[in-house]
């Protein structure tokens, strides 16, 4: 039987939905049975049999609905194989992504029973007519690094199709026999 799969996600301006809806085809395709949705909606893990997470970065963390699945849901995600993915760079620039991912793998260290099968960081989407107060502060205050940033769209769905196909074998149970 295939593995049925969660697949939650955090989003504020809705980049990071679009994502996990990909994700989520990717992984039927694969012939996973796939429920995806947003993390604060879910309260019980039981009848997935692994879990796919994905949330923004934003000021460097995971927004806090994301956080409290995280450490509401530990013993359960402890239980099942568990993939990541992030959003955050506004520019697939090599060096803004590792210090990005640093930043992401210092945030699931908090949590220490987490052992992801795998864990993957890709470019954002960023469109400052669309941002509600208090975010949209950042783009007006001289200091901050999204003052008078551009919109754009760096999402590589390639890249992201890519990663949930080979994630699906990870997230499926071993096979017998
Ligand atoms: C106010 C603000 C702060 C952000 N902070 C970070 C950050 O610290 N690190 C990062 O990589 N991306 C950061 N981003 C980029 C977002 O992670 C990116 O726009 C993402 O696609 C947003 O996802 P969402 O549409 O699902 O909310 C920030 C964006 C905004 C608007």
């Amino acid at each position: 039987m295939s593995a049925s799969v969660f697949v939650g996600y955090a989003t504020r301006y809705g980049s990071t939905q679009e994502v996990a809806d990909a994700v989520g085809a990717a992984l039927r395709e694969c012939g996973l049975q796939v429920k995806v949705g947003l993390m604060k909606n879910v309260h019980s893990l039981d009848g997935y049999d692994a879990v796919v997470l994905g949330a923004p970065l934003y000021i460097g963390s995971w927004p806090g609905d994301a956080r409290h699945f995280l450490a509401e849901h530990q013993a359960a995600l402890a239980g099942r194989p568990v993939g990541i993915f992030a959003l955050g760079p506004l520019t697939r620039d090599e060096a803004e992504m590792k210090g990005t991912h640093e930043q992401l793998d210092k945030e699931l260290a908090k949590y220490p029973s987490l052992k992801p099968v795998d864990v993957v960081l890709f470019a954002g989407k960023f469109d400052p007519k669309t941002l509600r107060f208090p975010d949209s502060l950042l783009t007006v205050l001289p200091a901050s690094p999204l003052h008078a940033k551009p919109a754009s769209d760096e999402r590589d769905w390639t890249a992201i199709r890519a990663w949930a196909g080979q994630l699906a074998a990870k997230l499926s149970p071993a096979k017998s026999g």
